[in-house]
């Protein structure tokens, strides 16, 4: 299914040496894998374990098998240094992380991966000159400082400590990098977590199932494929200083997403019921998009027929898994 990484592919000659990428296994490390790969651009996979099957879902079960894959655990500093310095990494894109629910259940755990990883890849950025650093913040750092109309959370807490973690890193040690905040992503491989429900709905759509996306209203689409190429884009240039930049997608309702769908699938049974996400849907993409190289804008209905064709391609294939819990 080469229409998903196509519109993304880089030049290899952009990149002097491999880039890791951690929490591969996750939805946006398949899509900057898969992107990477197909370009030509050295690039190693690593996760808890190795875990191909989102990548698989993007650029075929074969080419997710040939991906180079190591078993790194972000908390584990020595691992982490030793992979940096031993593999001549050049660039990481730090995905790593574990997401709201996950922090809430067991916030000691959540702080030493989401906040003790995200130094310990800051710390081997320093020891090794590494210049292209990008890791993953959140729209859920809008909610800091306290009090405004955005839910608080130990997640978005810990996605905030690690944005002021790296100005330190840079004001201290110039170790530069970029903090991304993505807001909803969707597209194939995005299967877990509250804001997956405008993909199940066009998963559930290819499958011939009914579905309630349980909100309504205006709603940031953040196309996967996009939000990977923001962060391969980060890392495409030696940086300098810390930003921290918002990464928005477009900002449509979620009824508009279900007029697309309708015209790919007149016979869908999905719907939409509630109330808005509770998040910031139009975030200012402008200060990221003028620091970045570009990469490309996907509308709305661009990647709600991408989703939908590789869906309807998987499920023909016997591959699209069944709507999750
Ligand atoms: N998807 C979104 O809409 C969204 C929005 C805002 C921010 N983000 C952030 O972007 C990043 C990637 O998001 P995603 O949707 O791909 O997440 P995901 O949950 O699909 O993937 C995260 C990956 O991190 C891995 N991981 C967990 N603990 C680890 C550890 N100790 N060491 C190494 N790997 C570990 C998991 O196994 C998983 O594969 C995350 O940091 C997330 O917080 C995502």
């Amino acid at each position: 299914m080469n229409f998903l990484t196509d519109p993304f592919l880089v030049s290899p000659s952009r990149f002097k040496a491999p880039i890791l990428v951690t929490g591969a296994g996750g939805c946006i490390g398949a899509w900057v894998c898969a992107i990477l790969s197909r370009s030509g651009v050295p690039v190693i996979a690593s996760d808890l374990a190795k875990n191909p099957a989102r990548a698989a879902l993007i650029m075929g079960e074969e080419a997710a098998e040939t991906l180079d894959w190591t078993a790194l655990d972000v908390t584990d500093g020595a691992a982490v240094a030793d992979l940096v310095s031993t593999r001549n990494i050049g660039a990481i894109i730090h995905l790593a992380g574990l997401q709201v629910p996950f922090c809430a259940a067991n916030p000691a755990l959540g702080a030493r991966v989401n906040v003790e990883g995200t130094i310990n890849i800051l710390e081997a950025a320093r020891h090794n000159q590494i210049k292209r650093t990008v890791f993953a913040s959140s729209v859920a750092a809008a909610a800091f400082p306290p009090g405004g109309p955005y839910k608080e959370t130990l997640y978005g807490a810990y996605k905030v400590a690690n944005e002021q973690t790296a100005f330190v890193y840079w004001k201290d040690w110039q170790v530069p990098s970029v903090g991304l905040r993505p807001n909803v992503v969707y597209g194939v491989a995005r299967d877990q977590g509250i804001s997956s429900k405008n993909t199940i709905g066009i998963q559930a759509a290819a499958l011939d199932e009914a579905y309630d996306i349980p909100f309504t209203g205006p709603y940031s689409w953040l196309y996967a494929g996009e939000a990977a190429a923001a962060f391969i884009a980060a890392v495409s240039q030696d940086g300098a200083g810390a930003h921290a930049f918002d990464l928005n997608g477009r900002c449509e309702t979620i009824e508009a997403g279900l007029v697309v769908l309708g015209r790919l699938s007149p016979d869908h049974r999905v719907t939409a019921s509630g109330a808005p996400f509770p998040f910031p849907p139009d975030l200012d993409e402008a200060p990221l998009r003028a620091h970045l190289p570009e990469y490309p804008a996907i509308s709305v209905a661009n990647g709600v027929e991408a989703t939908w064709r590789a869906f309807t391609e998987l499920k023909s294939a016997g591959r699209l898994p069944p709507l999750p819990e």
